[in-house]
């Protein structure tokens, strides 16, 4: 039997995969530190869980309609209209199955072969797997350490031609933890403007702010709206990962194809775990509050312990919860560096090489794991990493 010809170009998230291999290492007794995974460690808050299973034995075990139930719809709408700053009515709003699915269905709505798709370099890396899927060519904007990990918009106006349909931004973003600024993104809304191009801003760790960082969602700039599909979701912002629960806000002129690559896939997201989304967004937001603030504390714990190795370079983000070093005065990549990581002192980091090109001197780390085992995997970190930068100076 054959694959279909355009199962040559899908990728993967290598994520999945390591972390099946660090597991596969522990199951035969290894001790492992994972730090390659891209979830919350926390549970889900207890009154969201409670939601869900009143909602259960309410007998919310039906089919949803289609774009989320309207409970969920109007929160979303609310809350976007509240957090992100511009007006959203609930007919704007699908909810889908991950924050992924949004990616899915804008891509798959809007690209056609040859068409190009400009997404970030290194990036989460299904932006450039689903392009290529649908026949359209991903074309790479640099994200430099040197710039804070944000893109530039002098290089992405560079990068736009006649083919350029859509522009994919995140902030903040995987793997780099890097926000982009109100100045950056009044750039690339006017780029998008004057060369009629549409962007998938993928917002989905919003909430995981720090020092005061601003939260822009391009959608609130003016002219903006109706070219921008917004993905964000609840598997960051309240640790519920495995509920597999998302939503995209689109313009007018999107939803009923959107809609319609719902019921084509998956008829609607799970019925009472949306009663439970409902209770995330309108219910006490102090869980949420709570684990940004641990995350601070461990984003600081790990940016400081890898700055004190000696040939490790770790830029401060201001968001999510990775860690993104350039580790080149190892002499090694970041996959062989990972390899080396994994096998010696059972530490699970990704290559920067999972999120693009660009990321060949760089390893990814997520710091959602507790103080404890982030301070003994930094220690583990040190045995391999400072005798390969002496041996190399
Ligand atoms: C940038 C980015 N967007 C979207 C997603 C997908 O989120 P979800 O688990 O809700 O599908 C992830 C997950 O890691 C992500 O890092």
């Amino acid at each position: 039997m054959y694959l279909s010809t355009r199962m040559i170009s899908i990728g993967t998230e290598t994520a999945f995969e390591v972390a099946a291999r660090a597991r596969a290492l522990e199951a035969a007794g290894r001790s492992i530190i994972h730090l390659q995974v891209g979830e919350p460690d926390f549970d889900t808050p207890a009154n969201v869980r409670e939601a869900a299973k009143r909602a259960l034995d309410a007998g919310k075990t039906h089919y949803p309609p289609f774009p989320g139930i309207p409970e969920l719809r109007a929160a979303i709408a609310a809350d976007t209209t509240a957090r992100k700053g511009f007006a959203v009515a609930p007919d704007r709003v699908f909810v889908t199955v991950g924050g992924k699915g949004v990616m899915y269905y804008a891509i798959l709505a809007l690209v056609d072969p040859g068409d190009e798709v400009i997404v970030p370099d290194p990036g989460y890396p299904i932006y450039e797997s689903v392009t290529r899927f649908v026949g359209g060519t991903p074309v790479p904007i640099p994200i430099r350490q040197e710039h804070e990990f944000r893109l530039d918009p002098d290089e992405l106006a560079a990068l736009v031609t006649d083919r350029t349909k859509m522009i994919v931004i995140n902030s903040p973003a995987n793997p780099t933890g890097g926000v982009l600024t109100r100045g950056d993104l009044e750039r690339i809304a006017a780029i998008a403007i004057e060369r009629d191009v549409v962007v998938l801003a993928d917002e989905i760790y919003s909430r995981i702010l720090y020092d005061g960082a601003e939260h822009v969602s391009i959608a609130a700039l003016p002219g903006m709206a109706d070219r921008t599909i917004v993905l964000d979701g609840f598997s960051k912002t309240y640790a519920m990962t495995g509920w597999r629960l998302g939503y995209a806000i689109v313009p007018e002129w999107l939803a009923t194809g959107f809609g319609k690559l719902i019921i084509n896939s998956i008829t609607g997201a799970t019925t009472f775990a949306q009663y439970g989304a409902v209770e995330a967004l309108t219910g006490p937001q102090d869980a949420v509050d709570a684990m940004v603030a641990e995350f601070r504390a461990r984003r600081d714990l790990i940016v400081d312990g890898l700055n004190a190795i000696p040939g490790v370079r770790c830029l401060r983000p201001y968001g999510a919860f990775y860690v993104f070093p350039d580790i080149a005065a190892t002499g090694l990549t970041g996959a062989e560096l990972a390899e080396r990581l994994l096998l010696e002192v059972g530490v699970s980091v990704l290559a920067g090489t999972a999120f693009g090109g660009l990321g060949t001197q760089h390893i990814r780390l997520s710091y959602a794991n507790s103080r404890e085992n982030i301070s003994a995997a930094l220690e583990r970190m040190r045995t391999v990493i400072a005798p390969l930068v002496a041996a190399n100076a």
